[in-house]
């Protein structure tokens, strides 16, 4: 059955120094209460093998934010899915609606990017999700499927199962507009439909689907204890060690 996650995305915050920090603080609250689900932290590619060296990836996985859609070369800037992996992180966060708006990421880079980094055995944690204006003109449903058919069906049933699937509305990112528990639901069923239509129900029963957009800890029981909700993707709430375990423990 799927695993129950809580992962941060810590985004473009902190100093080497004060990441560490963080998440030394984290993994130690995780070895004095055990979580009882997966606690992941993507933090960014600078903190990498610093963060990796002071954690225990069976308390606390690691992962990056983003991967290139290439292997390796001219590509000035850009961090391979190889040096991810290299730097022991074992997840990469891809598609998320910031890479999309700012950077221009389409479903063509997405597909090469979540192959590079399926080669290289990192977890893909996937983004979906619809703006204001989609959720309000009603096609968020026709979107967020529209999302996963494009990026993620030429995917065998054997690579598919290996991924994380994040449902977080633009709207709600940073916001402080959290969608509804209902609202969450109905989505989450709505993407494992979309997923058994494809891939049939057991893929589907068997994807962890999470829930990402201003989640807190006041907040996070009622949407983890929908049945189709399988934890959250955290953004601001990520970066207090408090805030963070207070998501977990609802859990
Ligand atoms: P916030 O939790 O800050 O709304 O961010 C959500 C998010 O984008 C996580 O990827």
């Amino acid at each position: 059955m799927r695993k129950n996650i809580v992962a941060g995305n810590w985004k473009m915050n902190t100093t080497v120094a004060e990441g560490v920090a963080l998440a030394k603080e984290v993994n130690d609250a995780l070895a004095q209460n055990k979580a009882n689900c997966d606690v992941v932290i993507c933090v960014p590619f600078t903190h990498l093998a610093s963060v990796a060296a002071v954690i225990d990836q069976n308390l606390l996985g690691l992962g990056a934010e983003n991967c290139a859609d290439h292997t390796s070369g001219a590509y000035t800037g850009e961090v391979s899915a190889s040096m991810v992996a290299s730097t022991g992180a074992k997840y990469v966060i891809l598609g998320h609606s910031e890479r999309r708006q700012y950077y221009g990421e389409t479903s063509a880079t997405l597909r090469e990017k979540i192959a590079l980094a399926l080669a290289n055995n990192l977890t893909p944690i996937f983004c979906i999700g619809e703006v204001l204006a989609e959720r309000e003109n009603g096609t968020y449903n026709d979107v967020v499927k529209a999302q996963i058919e494009e990026a993620l069906f030429d995917l065998s049933a054997e690579d598919f199962s290996k991924l994380v699937l994040a449902y977080e509305p633009v709207w709600a990112i940073g916001t402080g507009k959290t969608a509804t528990a209902d609202q969450a639901e109905d989505m989450h069923a709505h993407i494992r439909a979309t997923i058994a239509a494809k891939y049939g129900q057991e893929v589907a029963d068997n994807t962890s689907i999470l829930y990402g957009g201003s989640c807190k800890p006041s907040n996070a029981a009622e949407l983890f204890a929908k049945p189709d909700v399988d934890g959250g993707l955290i953004g601001g709430a990520s970066l207090k060690c408090a805030d963070f375990m207070g998501i977990v423990s609802a859990f």
